[in-house]
């Protein structure tokens, strides 16, 4: 295998071999698995025709909805390998607007999955589900909340500790309340977490997760840099693990954000990635500061909490909720460094305009 690990996007669903081991392990939910939803739903099993999921007022609790015959759109906000996300309008109210013109297996599944969040009563740290249509030929619009602020990846290397503590915790529980519902993320790292300039954090694209109460997860669908061994090691040999994934994925996540350097990026080629990852010892935040000149001081507390994350062992690895109550996370967010958090979102976001 020559591919690799960080060209262009570094996710590995593009690559050939992830995209036939997900078009084997990804198998679509029945459209009758909707029938208890707490959304308005509009199914049938036409293969034909789409599912169309509209959320009712009454189960986001507010009277936000997306018409999706009547909606126009503002600005792109991103592309991806798949599909495109535009910034719209509905009904007077803004959303991110998730399209998927070109056939992929898994987006479907990215439906289903925003949906289960959405019936479980939705998460102060994972966008709202608004509207979702799919059809069987795994084309699709979903619109969720817009988040009016920036990607994570744009602000790595600039935080300090404690907007750091903020950001982790925020992104942890909402981890958390994933893994409460079976859904494994798999893809956590900066540029899947949003801040807004009002400094909430959102978890977003849940366009690698999956559902480990309808099939066991074994394949290797993420973003190499930040996969933990017994993920990254599916690359060769499809191995089942669990959403302890994430865990290790936040813990390369939080020396990204610290130094500004994510662990073995200097690494070009897959195969010797693996090698690394699996046989090598784990990441250190120390580590990382000393290749890298990296003055800051961090607490010790920061550097045994990013030391748990990246256990080599995922029964060993701590789970998303026992590690909100690790020492890092106790004190509360201080209101200045939220401030100033705020400030420096509000600078990144005049910077892109
Ligand atoms: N709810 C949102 N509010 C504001 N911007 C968003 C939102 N969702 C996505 N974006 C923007 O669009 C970009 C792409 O979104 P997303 O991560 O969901 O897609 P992707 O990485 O292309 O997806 P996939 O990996 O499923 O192909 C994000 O990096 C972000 O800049
Ligand atoms: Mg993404």
């Amino acid at each position: 295998m020559t591919s690799s690990p960080s060209s262009g996007s570094p996710t590995a669903r593009g690559s050939p071999l992830t995209r036939l081991v997900k078009r084997l392990s990804r198998k679509l939910s029945p459209a009758n698995s909707h029938e208890n939803l707490a959304v308005l739903a509009h199914l049938n099993n036409h293969h034909d025709e789409p599912a169309e999921l509209i959320h009712c007022s009454s189960t986001t609790g507010s009277n936000i909805t997306f018409d999706p015959h009547k909606y126009h759109s503002i600005k792109r906000l991103g592309k991806g390998n798949y599909g495109h996300v535009d910034l719209v309008e509905s009904n007077g109210y803004k959303f991110a607007l998730k399209e998927q013109k070109t056939k992929r297996s898994g987006f479907t599944g990215e439906v289903d999955l925003y949906v289960k969040v959405s019936k479980a009563g939705d998460h102060k740290n994972i966008t709202k589900l608004y509207y979702a249509s799919s059809s069987r030929h795994k084309m699709g619009i979903i619109a969720i909340e817009y988040c009016e602020g920036v990607c994570l990846d744009i602000l790595h290397g600039s935080l300090n500790e404690m907007q750091i503590r903020h950001i982790v915790r925020e992104t942890l529980s909402g981890i958390a309340f994933l893994h409460s519902l079976s859904i494994v993320h798999r893809d956590i790292k900066p540029d899947n977490i949003m801040i807004t300039k009002t400094g909430e954090v959102k978890l977003i694209d849940l366009g690698m997760a999956d559902d480990m109460s309808i099939h066991v997860v074994d394949d290797p669908c993420g973003s190499p840099l930040y996969m933990a061994p017994e993920h990254i090691n599916c690359i060769d040999h499809p191995h089942p693990y669990d959403a302890k994934v994430d865990i290790w994925a936040l813990g390369i996540t939080c020396i990204e954000l610290a130094t500004g350097y994510i662990p073995h990026s200097e690494i070009k080629r897959t195969e010797k990635l693996v090698m690394a990852v699996t046989l090598g010892g784990p990441p250190t935040l120390s580590l990382m500061q000393r290749e890298h000149k990296h003055p800051l001081f961090f607490d010790e507390s920061f550097h045994d909490f990013i030391t748990s994350c990246l256990t080599k062992s995922p029964q060993d690895r701590p789970s998303a909720q026992s590690l909100l109550e690790h020492q890092f996370l106790k004190p509360a967010t201080d209101q200045r460094e939220l401030n100033s958090l705020i400030d420096l979102v509000t600078r990144k976001m005049d910077e892109k305009r």
